[in-house]
């Protein structure tokens, strides 16, 4: 065997011994939050389909007329010859709908973030990042050459003092990066701060809107919305919005910038034309969906009030994302277990996904769960009281 293949097997043995080893399980929707997994079906409380679009007509409606008309994909990344028109027209929807100059389409959100930093940043830059900033983020922080650092969870006055470090003075430009809705404590950022501190502080900002893309602020399309002060917006297609994909909505001047710079737009293929189509209608549906946020939002508050009742930690969670706290790996674990032999599906989330003592459930609510389901979650979590008293 190699060195590496051994190196290879001696970590994958500690992965199991740890019980943090990984595997995909495959799943079948069934019917709304309902999903097949491992032969049982179970309700989806593991889900970043917010408003349950994924299998709206619409989406899959427009997904097929683009499918038919344009093909499977586009064939080159949009610079060669990829650029379909259809791209036009869903960025300067969403351009609109953003309140922002233009917006860019690409590909995973992952990928953008990976690479945005690499193209706005470099060896004279400085990086702040919000410590619970996605990891694509912290990726791309780290790809760009600068120095960096994480400021305490939601902190401004910490963020503040980083920024008046000598690492940041002596930097050529500065950025402080992060998530509006924070994606495993369902907690918010105050964006108006950040952009108060960015400017009192000469520095960008980069705000990653991908969890309240279709759930909060102006039409339904994130906290950063009519927001121009943001240097760069990112946002998903593949969560409340229901497809893939994802968006940066920023001035012209940053699109062309990035459109000559930024390496996980030039060197990938453009978004295949259903993607699109899904898109597309998604952004016609989502602003018309007031009611639905409305219903989420209650769901996410009566989920949280029930946890709370319980005695369960939820952090600082306002949002529809509700961690369930229970420390230990070994606990998040047998919770998680519990709720699938009840019917429900609700993954726990360990280091190094989060820090170490703060295992927990990342509860997903969405719009589509039925009354009987959230009542079916909340029974479930009162026996799972009663085995541990
Ligand atoms: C805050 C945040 N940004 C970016 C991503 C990556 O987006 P995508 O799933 O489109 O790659 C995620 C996905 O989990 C996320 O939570």
């Amino acid at each position: 065997m190699s060195n590496l293949a051994t190196l290879q097997q001696q970590m994958l043995v500690e992965r199991q011994n740890s019980r943090r080893f990984r595997k995909l399980t495959t799943t079948t929707p069934v019917n709304g939050m309902q999903i097949l997994r491992d032969g049982q079906t179970l309700v989806n409380f593991s889900s970043n389909d917010y408003l349950g679009i994924s299998q709206h007509p619409l989406l899959k409606e427009r997904a097929t007329e683009w499918l038919e008309k344009y093909g499977t994909g586009c064939g080159a990344s949009r610079l060669i010859s990829g650029n379909f028109d259809i791209f036009d027209r869903v960025e300067e929807k969403l351009a609109k709908l953003k309140g922002t100059e233009t917006a860019l389409v690409m590909g995973a959100g992952f990928q953008t973030n990976v690479s945005l930093l690499p193209a706005v940043a470099n060896d004279k830059s400085f990086i702040c990042c919000d410590r619970l900033s996605h990891n694509s983020l912290l990726q791309g922080a780290i790809l760009s050459q600068s120095s960096w650092t994480r400021f305490h969870h939601n902190d401004v006055l910490d963020l503040k003092k980083r920024l008046e470090s000598s690492a940041s003075a002596n930097a050529e430009n500065r950025w402080i990066v992060s998530e509006s809705v924070f994606s495993m404590d369902g907690d918010v950022a105050d964006i108006d701060q950040l952009i108060s501190t960015a400017n009192h502080h000469d520095a960008q900002l980069l705000i990653d809107d991908a969890h309240a893309t279709g759930v909060l602020g102006v039409n339904g399309m994130g906290l950063t919305s009519f927001k121009p002060e943001i240097d760069l917006i990112v946002g998903t297609f593949g969560k409340a919005l229901g497809s893939y994909g994802s968006y940066v909505a920023c001035s012209k001047q940053m699109r062309d910038y990035l459109i000559n710079f930024c390496g996980g737009l030039i060197y990938s293929t453009a978004l295949p034309p259903p993607i699109l189509g899904a898109i597309d209608a998604a952004l016609d549906l989502v602003p018309t969906l007031d009611a639905e946020r409305k219903r989420l939002s209650e769901l996410a508050t009566f989920a949280r009030n029930e946890l709370q009742s319980m005695g369960f930690s939820t952090l600082n969670s306002s949002t529809q994302i509700i961690p369930i706290v229970t420390g230990s790996e070994e606990s998040a674990l047998q919770l998680s277990q519990h709720l699938e032999e009840r019917g429900i599906l609700a993954l726990p989330i360990r280091p190094p996904t989060v820090s170490n003592s703060t295992s927990r459930i990342r509860l997903s609510i969405s719009a589509a769960h039925t009354d009987e389901q959230m009542e079916s979650l909340v029974s479930a979590l009162k026996d799972w009281g009663q085995v541990k008293r």
